[in-house]
């Protein structure tokens, strides 16, 4: 067994998006802060309304996937095909947009604390047109294990944990994801099956962790992305009192990506085809034409 390192470090810088909501994005800050099939990974934490309470007015998608997982607060979804959905603390949103979705994400609180992320995971050509799909996975449908001197919770894929295989509500993927939140006290080490050959990060939250061990082990700075290299396991230790972290797997796509803004695809033409889609109403498929 190969235990991966810590090879390299896209660091969280200061953001905006929507209509002004306050973000720290690691992932998605240029070309070289893409690993794929991840394209994006966006923080949000704050106690100050100002920061969120513009929320994500309407906006379209097309050709990936994007997923929401609330810590603290309450968005509303509500996109073209009629689905509303209500994101409260510890749940999960699973967005296909496919070949289309013109949704919105909009806070249901005027004060309190917000928290959480926004990841997008690209689509394989052959995926990229397929129809929307949408997915509400409230705290309740995630399931948590524990280990020794902490938990964690699998959204998606399948993991051997503490002797038994933990399995998320999200799995079949062709990315095949692994997306799991861990909390670990005091100076407690995880090791955590990886599948060799995905490409996979971990994002710290709260506290600090070292990744690998002996020699080999490297600390983490908070709040950025910390890319692992290859191998089939990763050995995360926290440092000092507790830590809270997401660790992150996919299989590679290996195809070109052509971006513009929320239109993910693989060549120029086909971007220009979504922005034309967009302005012409035919980037979704609102079922009665
Ligand atoms: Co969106």
């Amino acid at each position: 067994m190969a235990e991966r390192t810590l090879s390299r470090v896209v660091p969280g810088v200061e953001t905006s998006d929507g209509a002004g909501v306050r973000l720290r994005r690691s992932l998605g800050t240029g070309q070289a802060g893409r690993l794929d099939p991840f394209l994006l990974l966006d923080e949000f934490g704050t106690d100050n309304p100002d920061d969120y309470i513009a929320g994500f007015p309407p906006h379209p998608h097309r050709g990936f996937e994007t997923v929401t997982y609330m810590l603290n607060g309450h968005m509303r979804h509500e996109d073209h095909m009629g689905s509303v959905g209500e994101l409260t603390e510890g749940g999960v949103q699973w967005m296909t947009a496919g070949r289309g979705v013109i949704h919105s994400e909009m806070p249901q609180q005027r004060e309190g604390r917000m928290r959480g992320f926004q990841l997008w995971i690209n689509l394989p050509a052959a995926e990229k047109m397929k129809p929307a799909a949408y997915r509400d996975l409230p705290a309740a449908q995630i399931p948590e294990a524990d280990v020794p001197g902490g938990r964690v919770k699998v959204i998606a894929g399948e993991i051997p944990l503490e002797g038994r295989r933990v399995t998320g509500p999200i799995h079949g993927l062709s990315t095949e994801p692994l997306f799991v939140d861990v909390e670990l006290g005091a100076e407690h080490l995880l090791e955590c099956p990886v599948p060799a050959g995905h490409n996979a990060f971990i994002y710290v939250y709260e506290g600090s962790v070292t990744v690998g061990r002996g020699a080999d082990s490297r600390e983490l700075p908070p709040r950025s992305a910390g890319i692992l290299g290859d191998g089939d396991a990763v050995a995360v230790e926290s440092v000092g009192d507790m830590a809270r972290f997401i660790l992150l797997a996919g299989r590679p796509i290996g195809e070109p990506v052509a971006q513009c803004g929320p239109f993910v695809m693989n060549t120029r033409e086909e971007i220009e085809q979504a922005i034309a889609d967009y302005r012409s109403g035919a980037l979704v498929d609102y079922g009665d034409s």
